[in-house]
C-alpha cells in the first residue's frame, strides 16, 4: 500500500503515513492562471494499492478535481487498486430530490469517481449514509465523535451532556455519551428549503449547572450552534462548546458563535483550519490496516 498526499489533505496523508509506515507518494500541484489544475505523482504507483488521501472541502470543485486527477494518474501509472480517503465528502448533502427539477449531486461524483477508475471509498461522518447508495463500488463511513469526545475527556469534561442540534444527529450525540458517560438530547429543528433559513426550538432539556457539547457532523455558517447555544443558556447551562467533525466555518461563523457564548470550538482535520483541534489520522489508519 501507498499514500498518495493529495494537496488538500497533505498534513493528514503524511501523518496517516507516519502512523501506518506506508510510503509516501508526494503529489506536485499548481492551478493554472485560468483555474484549472494540474497534479502529477512524484513516485510509482505500479501494482500497488494506492491510497489517495484527499479532502473535497472548499474549494470543492477544484479538490474534487484533483481527487479526479489522482485517480486517473494512479490508473495510468498501473495502481492494482485506488482507494480514496475523503474525509469530506463534497455534494453528499444533495443526495435526493428536494425541489422538482433539482439533480442529485453525489450520484454525479460517484459517477465521475468510477470513470476516473477509483475501487473503493473511505469517508467519515458523512451527513446520510444514504448518499454512499449512489456510489457503485464499496464504500466505508468512519466515525470521528468517539476521538472528537474523548478530546474533551482529556481536557476534564467527563460528564458532560452531549447535545445534538436536532434530532437527525440525535445518534451522534449518543456516540459521544458513550465516551463521555454523562446524558445526551437533542433540539428540534427545521429547515425552509427555498429560503434555507433554519428554526429550533428546545424541549422541556435538564441542562441547568451543566457543561453541554453540542455536537454535529457539520458546522458550516454557525447558526445552527448558535441558535442552539441561546436555548441552552435560557435553560441554565454553564458553559456550551461546539463540537464538528468537518468545521467549514464559512465567512464569520467563528465569531458568530464565540459572540453567542460559545468556549470552544473543535473540529478534525477533516478540513484543515485553526479550529481541526483533533486528528482523523489513528482512526483512518486503523481502517486501512483492515484493509
Ligand atoms: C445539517 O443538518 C447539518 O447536520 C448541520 O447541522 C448543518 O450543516 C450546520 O449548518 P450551519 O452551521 O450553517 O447551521
Amino acid at each position: 500500500m501507498k499514500i498518495i498526499l493529495g494537496p488538500s489533505s497533505k498534513e493528514l496523508g503524511e501523518k496517516i503515513a507516519d502512523l501506518t509506515g506506508f510510503p509516501k507518494v508526494p503529489v506536485a500541484s499548481k492551478i493554472f492562471p485560468d483555474g484549472e489544475s494540474y497534479i502529477r505523482l512524484e513516485s510509482n504507483v505500479q501494482n500497488e494499492h494506492a491510497v489517495i488521501v484527499q479532502t473535497t472541502s472548499k474549494p470543492q470543485d477544484t479538490n474534487l478535481m484533483q481527487l479526479i486527477f489522482m485517480v486517473n494518474a494512479a490508473k495510468r501509472n498501473g495502481a492494482r487498486k485506488i482507494t480514496g480517503v475523503v474525509p469530506y465528502l463534497a455534494y453528499a448533502r444533495q443526495d435526493k430530490i428536494f425541489l422538482e427539477g433539482e439533480n442529485v449531486s453525489i450520484e454525479s461524483v460517484a459517477a465521475l469517481l468510477e470513470k476516473a477508475g477509483l475501487d473503493e471509498l473511505i469517508t467519515v461522518n458523512i451527513h446520510a449514509e444514504t448518499a454512499l447508495e449512489k456510489f457503485p463500488f464499496p464504500t466505508r463511513n468512519l466515525t470521528a465523535i468517539p476521538t472528537i469526545a474523548e478530546y474533551f475527556v482529556k481536557k476534564g469534561y467527563r460528564n458532560a451532556f452531549a447535545l445534538a442540534p436536532d434530532k437527525g444527529a440525535l445518534y451522534i450525540a449518543r456516540q459521544a455519551q458513550q465516551v463521555l458517560c454523562g446524558e445526551a438530547g437533542s433540539l428540534d429543528k427545521t429547515r425552509d428549503r427555498f429560503t434555507g433559513q433554519t428554526k429550533q426550538t428546545g424541549k422541556p432539556l435538564n441542562v441547568k449547572g451543566k457543561v453541554v457539547i453540542v455536537f454535529d457532523d457539520i458546522i458550516n455558517t454557525g447558526g445552527t450552534i448558535v441558535g442552539a447555544a441561546k436555548i441552552l443558556k435560557e435553560h441554565g447551562a454553564t458553559e456550551v462548546y461546539a463540537a464538528c467533525v468537518h468545521g467549514l466555518l464559512v465567512g464569520d461563523a467563528e465569531k458568530r458563535m464565540l459572540d453567542a457564548g460559545i468556549e470552544e470550538i473543535v473540529a478534525t482535520d477533516s478540513v484543515p483550519g485553526l479550529n481541526s483541534k483533533v486528528s482523523l489520522a489513528p482512526l483512518i489508519s486503523e481502517a486501512l490496516r483492515a484493509l
